[in-house]
């Protein structure tokens, strides 16, 4: 069985993708349930610790929602929450993620070290985006929260982006759903580009563990086995999920 945590109400906790902001439950449950989840991946020596600024997190949270042009997003606030602690936990120099459509996923993974929410100073955040007018509209986004430019979208194909970069990639977030027909098979392919620039301890974040995991399986067989990663676990929180991976 691969390592998993779920929490009960992973199936009925819902949102609806064109209204993105709104509450879907008390703050405390939301806080409690992401508590667990860090308590889970923090055992399996994925993270080293568990704590991070809920505020500095809500301060990120009401700025996207006031400033960032959002047509529709599968990312609910649990896992907004999710992703932006293990940024804020692991502290990634250099973040790159992949697939990042309107940007609402990049800076859920940027929005801990740039903006409102900034709590640790990065090098480099990279969002990689295919189509050219969702990458443009990804980068205007991140323009209005990040004068500093520390964080950019950019048009690209993730795998021969990912190629050609130099230097260390500390976490990489894979939410790319193949426009060159490979699916969400190309989780892999961005992966095994970025494989020889991710450090010991580097994190991979991949969005869809739950809801495409068939499509996924050959990436998820890749990540579970301890030939490859130290370690990595399915985080179950809602329809979606979230496989969290570190070598
Ligand atoms: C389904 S969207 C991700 C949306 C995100 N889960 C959310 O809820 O906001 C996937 C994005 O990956 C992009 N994409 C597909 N293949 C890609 C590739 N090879 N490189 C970069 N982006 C890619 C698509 O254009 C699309 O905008």
């Amino acid at each position: 069985m691969p390592a998993e945590f779920r929490s009960p109400d992973w199936d009925s906790y819902r949102m609806d993708m064109h209204d993105p902001h709104r509450k879907l439950e008390p703050l405390e449950h939301e806080v409690r349930i992401v508590d667990r989840a860090l308590e889970h991946l923090c055992a399996a020596g994925i993270i080293p610790h568990t704590q991070y600024d809920s505020d500095k997190m809500l301060a990120f949270r009401a700025q996207v929602a006031a400033s960032f042009d959002i047509p529709w997003t599968a990312i609910t606030p649990r896992q907004q929450r999710l992703i932006w602690a293990v940024n804020a936990i692991s502290q990634p120099k250099t973040m790159v993620a992949a697939g990042v459509f309107c940007g609402n996923t990049f800076i859920s993974n940027a929005g801990a070290a740039v903006g409102a929410g900034a709590v640790y100073r990065a090098e480099r955040l990279i969002g990689l985006e295919i189509k050219q007018d969702e990458a443009a509209r990804a980068e205007r986004n991140v323009r209005r929260i990040d004068p500093s430019g520390v964080a950019k979208c950019v048009a690209a194909d993730a795998v021969d982006f990912v190629r050609g970069m130099t230097g260390d990639i500390n976490l990489l977030y894979l939410d790319a759903d193949g426009a060159g027909g490979r699916g969400k098979g190309v989780y892999l392919d961005i992966l095994e580009a970025a494989w020889d620039k991710m450090p010991k301890g580097s994190i991979v974040l991949a969005h869809n563990s739950v809801n495409c995991a068939e499509k996924l399986a050959y990436y998820l067989a890749f990540v579970r086995d301890t030939a490859n990663m130290a370690a990595s676990m399915n985080v179950v929180i809602d329809g979606e999920g979230l496989e969290v991976s570190a070598r």
